[in-house]
């Protein structure tokens, strides 16, 4: 199991969400838009790999209707972050969903508003790796998933993609593509070590790391969906040293892992690019419609 940090996951909340495609996300909001107007009740959004549940606090004030989410990822100590940290960001709590059996469970689910609305928020502890089930997703409008699909392996995205029913929209998938300025002769050397780490076991078999996006693309426009896409890079600068910093250090501790670079090369560049002024790291975003969904 690859475990994240809620440390780390806290660092890139703000350049992960200024740096989602914004055309993408306007088109998402549209497709809301026409859900919310054809039903009733609240939309419902199912949040794979949700980590803290950074996902839901870029997208869920956009959304002008009462909402439920469902956060799903096998790191119970994330839940248990993501509920702390969504409760702070709420306008208020309102405990609708509040259930005295449940009074010991961090993650029990939490109903709160934000910008009037009313959210209410599930945490689902699940191994997706083991539990692929459409049923998980069924009674979604949306999935949605970010800095997620790039831990996937290919088996498990060809089912993934084959049982989906549902609309969904990733953020963030890593393409492989980065520039680290001023440039350094041990660029290229380290970033195919990188992209050959991207490529290990994360958990669903060997993943499929920068390859992951346009095999994504491809495979749900096979399934019939309507795809659109659009860059997400991070565009760092001097503002965001801390994560900076902390992408030097673990871009040079997983190349060091590959043993395809020498402890001493990964370590000059580590150093070095920790202190680089500008860095520019590659993601894509993607949004597919089901092909039944005639919205
Ligand atoms: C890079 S983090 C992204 C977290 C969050 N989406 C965000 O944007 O901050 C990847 C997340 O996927 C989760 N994850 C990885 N493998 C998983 C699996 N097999 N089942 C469920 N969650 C998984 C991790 O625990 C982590 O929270």
């Amino acid at each position: 199991m690859t475990s994240f940090s809620t440390d780390w996951l806290s660092l890139r909340e703000s350049a992960d969400h200024r740096s989602r495609n914004p055309v993408l996300q306007e088109q998402v909001l549209r497709y809301l838009e026409k859900i919310s107007n054809l039903k009733n009740g609240p939309i419902h959004i199912v949040d794979l790999g949700s980590g803290t549940g950074s996902n839901l606090r870029a997208l869920a004030p956009l959304i002008h209707h009462n909402q439920n989410w469902t956060l799903i990822d096998y790191d119970p100590l994330l839940l248990t972050a993501a509920r702390e940290k969504i409760c702070i960001w709420a306008d208020y709590i309102t405990d609708k969903a509040h259930n005295k059996d449940h009074d010991n469970d961090v993650t029990r689910p939490v109903t709160l508003v934000k910008n009037n609305y009313e959210i209410t928020v599930q945490f689902l502890q699940k191994d997706l790796a083991s539990n692929l089930q459409s049923k998980l997703f069924e009674s979604a409008d949306l999935i949605t998933a970010a800095a997620f699909f790039d831990l996937i392996a290919l088996d498990w995205l060809v089912q993934f993609c084959s049982v989906l029913k549902t609309s969904i929209y990733t953020v963030l998938t890593y393409n492989g593509e980065e520039t680290w300025l001023p440039s350094d002769p041990r660029d290229t050397e380290i970033l195919e070590a990188f992209h050959h780490h991207q490529g290990s076991d994360k958990g669903f078999g060997n993943a499929l790391g920068p390859l992951a996006f346009k095999t994504m693309e491809q495979l749900l426009k096979k399934e019939g969906f309507h795809v659109e896409t659009g860059s997400s890079p991070w565009i760092l600068n001097p503002n965001d040293a801390s994560l900076i910093q902390e992408l030097a250090a673990g871009t040079a501790k997983a190349v060091v892992e590959t043993h395809l670079v020498s402890h001493e090369i990964a370590k000059q560049w580590g150093e070095q690019r920790s202190k680089s002024q500008h860095c520019e790291i590659g993601h894509d975003d993607l949004f597919a419609i089901y092909k039944k969904n005639s919205i």
